[in-house]
């Protein structure tokens, strides 16, 4: 699909990831808008993941040689162009038929890694296949052994560099727009959806001239999101295991034998679980406030987890970055990268790839630029020194 002129209009005019986001409001029906931007209960969490941020003031540096900027580094390994993963979102071709598709390619021209979510809407050895970018491969635990198994092999022989085994979805979180929207992912129509859509003839095009959304990696394999589950969040619930513990986050390690983060930790003692378990990434984050509400946001914990951590682990902290100094604050705290899910699928949802396209630059840019206006041209140069913390903020 090429970008046409006025989609490319309409990106120029978006100056920041609030513009994109938005853009995407206008352009989605209401109840696809509010299961991306939504987050659990009081979105007490999801507010504080933004707000936190606040908490830090930046100290500037005066008078320093900032003609050169570097904001090239390693994460988990890999080389980057700059310090952003994009985080994994299961079923992203709800927000725009290409999906994982244009998000890949993307993150592959600026020079980051993409998470790939094992509920996505294309399939692990497409995606493989479609760049030759480091990507991650998210993994969360089955019930059903086999599928996990059978995914590290798959996430392997495609190429992915590192695994990601998400922690915190033991159960879907309450998304309450959800349920006011009646809202099912794949979309059913029900009246008050109906309703909703065909003020999006757009979207509803889009959806209808492409192949139906379905979890691309697990078709055949467990029961079918959209066949006697209604959403992928009962779906979820249904085939997610419970019962999961280090000893198999530990098995999962030893089996992958190579780079492996574990997204959701929120607290040092966990961080520690972590690191002693043989996971190189500790990715602190609350799945965007999304599932348990009235947790810290990841801003927050920063400063002790990686006081903990030390150099034993890589800490990345996933939540909230809609910035560049939101980037430049959690890396003067210790972090190693931050991750943005919402970010790009505003993107995505507002123009496809060169929307996803836009939110990356548009990130670089600012990045950059605050780089040059705090002294710094460095980003392995940033510490404590370049922050200061306002009333009440901790670390
Ligand atoms: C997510 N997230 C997520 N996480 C994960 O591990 N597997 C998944 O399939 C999904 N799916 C998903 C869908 C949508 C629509 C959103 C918005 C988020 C959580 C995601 O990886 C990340 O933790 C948050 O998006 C981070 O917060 P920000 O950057 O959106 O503020
Ligand atoms: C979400 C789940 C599916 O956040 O990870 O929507």
């Amino acid at each position: 699909m090429p970008t046409t002129k006025s989609t490319m209009k309409r990106l120029n005019h978006c100056h920041n990831i609030a513009d994109l986001r938005a853009v995407a409001r206008k352009r989605l029906p209401r109840a696809i808008f509010d299961y991306i931007d939504g987050g659990a209960e009081d979105e007490v969490s999801l507010r504080a993941n933004m707000h936190d941020f606040n908490r830090w003031q930046l100290v500037p540096e005066i008078l320093t040689d900032v003609e050169q900027i570097n904001l090239a580094t390693r994460v988990l390994g890999e080389a980057v162009s700059m310090p952003l993963v994009l985080s994994p979102t299961g079923m992203t071709r709800t927000f725009h038929p290409l999906g994982e598709r244009a998000v890949a390619p993307a993150a592959a021209d600026a020079g980051i890694i993409y998470s790939l979510s094992s509920m996505s809407s294309v399939s692990i050895e497409e995606i493989g296949a479609l760049t030759n970018a480091p990507k991650w491969f998210q993994i969360y635990v089955w019930r059903d052994r086999g599928i996990v198994r059978d995914f590290i092999a798959r996430a392997r022989s495609a190429g992915f560099k590192a695994l990601c085994l998400t922690v915190d979805v033991q159960i879907a979180g309450n998304r309450e727009r959800d349920l006011y929207n009646g809202l099912t992912v794949p979309p059913k129509l029900n009246a008050k959806m109906l309703l909703d859509m065909m003020r999006y003839p757009g979207w509803c095009f889009n959806m209808l001239r492409h192949e139906p959304l379905q979890a691309a990696n697990v078709v055949g394999k467990a029961a079918q999101v959209g066949e006697g589950v209604s959403t992928v969040l009962a779906y979820v619930s249904a085939q997610f295991d419970r019962s999961v513990t280090w000893a198999d986050a530990e098995w999962m390690i030893q089996e992958w034998n190579g780079p492996f983060a574990i997204k959701g930790i929120l607290s040092v003692q966990d961080a520690l679980r972590a690191v002693e378990a043989g996971a190189t990434g500790i990715i602190v984050s609350n799945h965007g406030g999304r599932q348990l509400d009235s947790v810290p946001s990841p801003i927050e914990l920063l400063p002790e987890i990686v006081e903990a951590v030390g150099d034993r682990a890589e800490v990345i902290i996933d939540g909230g970055v809609r910035r560049g100094t939101d980037i430049i604050k959690a890396l003067a705290l210790g972090a190693t990268a931050c991750m943005a899910g919402r970010p790009y699928l505003y993107g995505l949802a507002a123009g496809g790839q060169a929307g996803v396209e836009r939110a990356l630059s548009l990130l670089q840019e600012e990045l950059r630029r605050d780089m040059i206006l705090l002294g710094v041209s460095d980003i392995a140069q940033l510490n404590r020194s370049h922050l200061r913390a306002l009333h009440g903020a901790t670390g």
